[in-house]
């Protein structure tokens, strides 16, 4: 994008966000700032995002012809999907057809939808470190996956299990012994997002700790895409989902080197358009897991992460802002502010309209801010906000973080 428009003019830069929750919101908040015409689409009215665009639109973004006719009436430059539950392959085939753009690009978007695409490029295409896994379709397949009878190297005990389609832990479970796998195969075929009955077992990781590597791939002042990292993000999962953290982890520097190694090597992929041309420019969320020297590849987001939202307060410019410019082919600056934490306030209860309180007394902890995300409905485990925390270091910022997120109370009127 060489120029960029006035807003709600024929010559506007729309751009459209597929999901609208707190990550989207944040994206359109900062192409906002850059005077974007923006386009919010969730499932379900007044989501987050759609309270800060210029227009909203409610579809079933799983829903091909949905999204067709969206796109093709909208007809917006940029295509920015905030979520994987959409109906990627139709993005892509608009995308061939020259209709829009979509970032990073169509096959990223349908290739981390799933487990298996990105699992598959990342360890036999690419051959990145990865837990060893497999994919089954029954639980016979799942203990035979476990056993090794199947011919194949026995994933053993302890192992996970997730539902190939699913996000934020759902239907995710660890397997100790024989008498957990049952247990898990229902867990996981009542967690996945398409009933498709299917699930990948993975060798349990046994890390010292685990980061999102915000990489981001941006043009230069030179008109070159360049990759950037952003200081590695630390944090902390109960289930599946997260719960808090913290901006810079410390790494040994053989591991940092890894770690980067792999994020380069994965997002170099990812860029590829559908002719191959490496235009695929954005920010994306690459969860590696470290014991000692040793990294493993997780998984990845084509898209700002959950874990970073504590970049609105520890760099110069947030993963959102990071995003926004780098799809718009500006320059970016990954540079460290000051080291931070973020820690999640969930709803606690079901309700909707829920009120806030403590919000002052929270706020009161030096150095903290906060994001309360607008959503409609509360269910008791529903990310409701974040608390945001600066600090001397990453340990004063934790627990400063997590002080002030105990004092929100949310309620239901
Ligand atoms: N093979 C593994 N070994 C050890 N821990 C694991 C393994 N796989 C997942 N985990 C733990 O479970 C968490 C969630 O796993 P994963 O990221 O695959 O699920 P998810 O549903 O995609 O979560 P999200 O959408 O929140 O990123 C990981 O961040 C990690 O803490
Ligand atoms: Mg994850």
């Amino acid at each position: 994008m060489k120029t960029l428009g006035t807003p709600l003019s024929p010559n506007a830069t729309r751009v459209m966000l597929l999901g609208s929750g707190e990550l989207g919101k944040e994206v359109l908040i900062a192409l906002q700032r850059l005077g974007v015409e923006t386009i919010a689409v969730d499932r379900y009215e007044n989501a987050p995002g759609q309270q800060v665009a210029h227009h909203a639109r409610t579809i079933t973004m799983s829903d091909a012809a949905q999204l067709r006719t969206l796109v093709e009436t909208e007809r917006p430059a940029l295509v920015v999907p905030e979520i994987e539950a959409i109906a990627t392959a139709e993005l892509q085939r608009l995308e061939a057809e020259g209709v829009v753009r979509v970032v990073p690009t169509a096959r990223a978007a349908r290739l981390t939808m799933d487990r298996e695409g990105i699992r598959r490029l990342a360890a036999e295409t690419l051959a990145l470190p990865t837990s060893p896994y497999r994919f089954c379709d029954s639980l016979a397949e799942l203990q035979a996956a476990i056993d090794g009878t199947d011919g194949a190297a026995a994933i053993g005990y302890p192992c996970i299990v997730k539902p190939v389609m699913s996000s934020s832990g759902k239907g995710q479970s660890k397997i100790d012994g024989p008498a957990d796998v049952p247990t898990a195969w229902d867990h996981a075929m009542a967690g996945g997002r398409v009933s498709h009955g299917r699930v990948i077992v993975e060798g349990f990781i046994d890390f010292d700790y685990e980061i999102t590597l915000l990489t981001v791939r941006a043009r230069g002042a030179d008109g070159r895409i360049a990759t950037q990292f952003c200081e590695p993000i630390g944090h902390v999962q109960v289930s599946g989902d997260y719960v808090e953290s913290w901006q810079p982890q410390a790494m040994r520097p053989l591991a940092l080197e890894r770690a980067r190694a792999i994020a380069r090597a994965v997002t170099d992929d990812l860029g590829q358009g559908l002719d191959g041309q490496p235009d695929g420019c954005g920010l994306y969320g690459v969860e590696l897991f470290v014991k000692g020297d040793d990294v493993w590849f997780s998984e990845v987001s084509p898209r700002p992460h959950d874990t970073g939202l504590v970049t609105l307060s520890t760099q110069w410019q947030s993963e959102f802002e990071l995003h926004a410019r780098a799809i718009l082919g500006l320059p970016v600056d990954t540079t460290l502010k000051t080291p931070g934490a973020s820690a999640v306030i969930y709803g606690g209860v079901e309700a909707t309209g829920l009120v806030f309180d403590g919000v002052a007394e929270a706020l009161a902890l030096p150095g903290t801010d906060i994001r309360l995300f607008g959503k409609p409905e509360s269910f008791v485990k529903r990310r409701m906000g974040v608390v945001l925390a600066r600090a001397a270091d990453t340990d004063a910022a934790r627990a400063t973080a997590k002080a002030a997120a105990a004092r929100v109370r949310p309620r239901a009127v």
